[in-house]
């Protein structure tokens, strides 16, 4: 098992529930969806799942091991978490910090240690596959919102992870980018990586998505299942307030 939440709440230091006695379990090489309403826990979610944010209750196991403050302080176990797990932030802004997107690519690898050789290859690599090697000179700072997005992905992608976190992707993204994105989701999906995604965007989930893990608005989860018979259940959408009545 890749991730095991057992019981797991979350309270925010003003005191805010963001989740409560949330339990689920994500294996290797999943596809799961995680859907909610505004506030119903998505992010907080996506960011226990990163070690970002540790349980005020409960706890989380990653490859069998408790996920902790504390298991994350040791170099080791840190760093092999880090590289394994890649996350894309719901606001792109807040992970582009590089003076071109080439430099922003080249960040992580080049933190790993690789040769240069082994960082351009890699950096090439990304843009190519992501067909984003038109934006490599460019400032960050200075793309467009969907742009940014592609170059957070390709940022993450460098690092090689084994797990794909990405909080609600698909947000701003133009009809041809939601399908660059699916098929760049399905592309990594069918090398063997395990994803997570939090959504709004229910007619994209069969395509990147067998399992659904349901917040409802309490916090807490609402149903875990096949994200195909989740779809088709409207009293279940409406009550996560997913769909309008
Ligand atoms: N930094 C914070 N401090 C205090 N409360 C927070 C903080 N971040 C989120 N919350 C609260 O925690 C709850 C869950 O928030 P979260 O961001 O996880 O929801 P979400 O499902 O991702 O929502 P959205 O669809 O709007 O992105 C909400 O009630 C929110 O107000
Ligand atoms: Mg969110």
């Amino acid at each position: 098992m890749l991730f095991d939440l057992r019981n797991v709440s979350y309270r925010y230091p003003d005191g805010s529930f963001a989740l409560e006695s949330v339990s689920a379990s994500i294996e290797n090489g999943d596809r799961t969806v995680v859907l909610g309403a505004n506030g119903s826990g998505k992010s907080t979610l996506l960011r226990i799942l990163d070690g970002l944010l540790f349980p005020t209750d409960g706890e989380v196991y990653f490859q069998g091991s408790l996920l902790s403050e504390h298991s994350l302080k040791s170099v080791d176990s840190s760093s092999t978490f880090r590289q394994s797990v890649g996350f894309v932030f719901q606001n792109a802004d807040a992970q582009l910090f590089n003076a071109t997107v080439f430099e922003e690519l080249a960040f992580g690898p080049v933190q790993l240690g690789l040769s240069k050789t082994e960082v351009q290859e890699r950096v090439t690599g990304i843009l190519g596959f992501l067909g984003i090697g038109h934006l490599s000179d460019r400032p960050p700072f200075r793309l467009s919102g969907g742009e940014k997005r592609k170059v957070v992905i390709a940022s993450v992608l460098t690092m090689n992870p084994e797990v794909l976190i990405l909080d609600e992707p698909f947000l701003g993204l133009d009809p041809r980018s939601q399908t660059w994105l699916v098929n760049t989701l399905k592309q990594i999906q069918s090398a063997g990586k395990t994803t997570i995604v939090a959504t709004h965007s229910l007619e994209t989930v069969p395509l990147i998505a067998d399992k659904a893990i349901v917040l409802g608005e309490d916090h807490r989860v609402l149903r875990i299942g096949s994200a195909a018979d989740i779809l088709e259940d409207l009293p279940l959408l409406r009550s996560a307030n997913l769909i309008g009545d």
